[in-house]
């Protein structure tokens, strides 16, 4: 069965750009985003791994951890490398684990047969610090992936992890959030949202982002 929310990563050793990568010793203590892209030496792939290293600063602040993978081989991984600097005018800064064995593709259904039986797909896998999947992507080889929507997706979780709040449709770091329904004590309301909120109905309350 294809891994769900809540699962727990499966752990793997594989070779890596960044040498081998024990993945759950990798994670220790920190959220962390990998994910798949179908093949070396092609042109959306080449964007997307240079635009990660672009934002590598921003996973940094969040205490994000990056794997990129295929399941091309290692000397592809390294070779490739040189061309996405030169290309993108930024440098590989995190691990691209190599999977010519499939093992990782394996074990996160990263291959999808009647898409394409030898090649990973854009997969997407948000895991946490309890090394809990957090969120599953997966798009098509044709369309390149918006990681700043990843990055959104990351500032939502740490937010409502540790506030009883959930965010709306299109939420940027920052705005207004939505109060959980479950908190319906007054004296619980005042504590948890001294910005104060707003009642839209009663089962819409937005407040002010509680940690800003
Ligand atoms: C690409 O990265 O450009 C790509 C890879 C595999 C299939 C199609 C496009």
């Amino acid at each position: 069965m294809a891994l769900q929310l809540g699962d727990i990563a499966p752990d793997f050793t594989q070779q890596s750009t960044a040498g081998e990568v024990h993945f759950h010793q990798a994670i220790e203590g920190k959220w962390a985003v990998l994910f798949s892209h179908p093949k070396d030496y092609t042109p959306v792939c080449t964007t997307e791994l240079g635009e990660v290293a672009r934002l590598k600063p921003e996973f940094d602040k969040r205490n994000v951890v990056v794997f990129g993978l295929s399941v091309d081989p290692l000397k592809d991984h390294e070779g490739w490398a040189a061309d996405i600097k030169d290309t993108q005018g930024h440098a590989l800064n995190f691990p691209l684990i190599a999977d010519p064995d499939r093992t990782v593709a394996g074990l996160y259904g990263m291959i999808h047969p009647n898409a394409n039986d030898t090649l990973t797909v854009r997969s997407v896998f948000i895991i946490d610090p309890n090394r809990k999947v957090r969120l599953t992507l997966t798009y098509p080889a044709s369309t390149g992936r918006n990681f700043a929507e990843i990055l959104r997706v990351i500032d939502s979780l740490q937010l409502t992890d540790s506030h009883k709040v959930a965010t709306p449709v299109n939420w940027q770091d920052g705005d207004d959030v939505i109060i959980v329904p479950a908190i319906q004590d007054q004296g619980e309301l005042q504590r948890l949202f001294p910005k104060g909120y707003t009642i839209v109905r009663p089962y819409l309350r937005t407040t002010p982002q509680p940690n800003r």
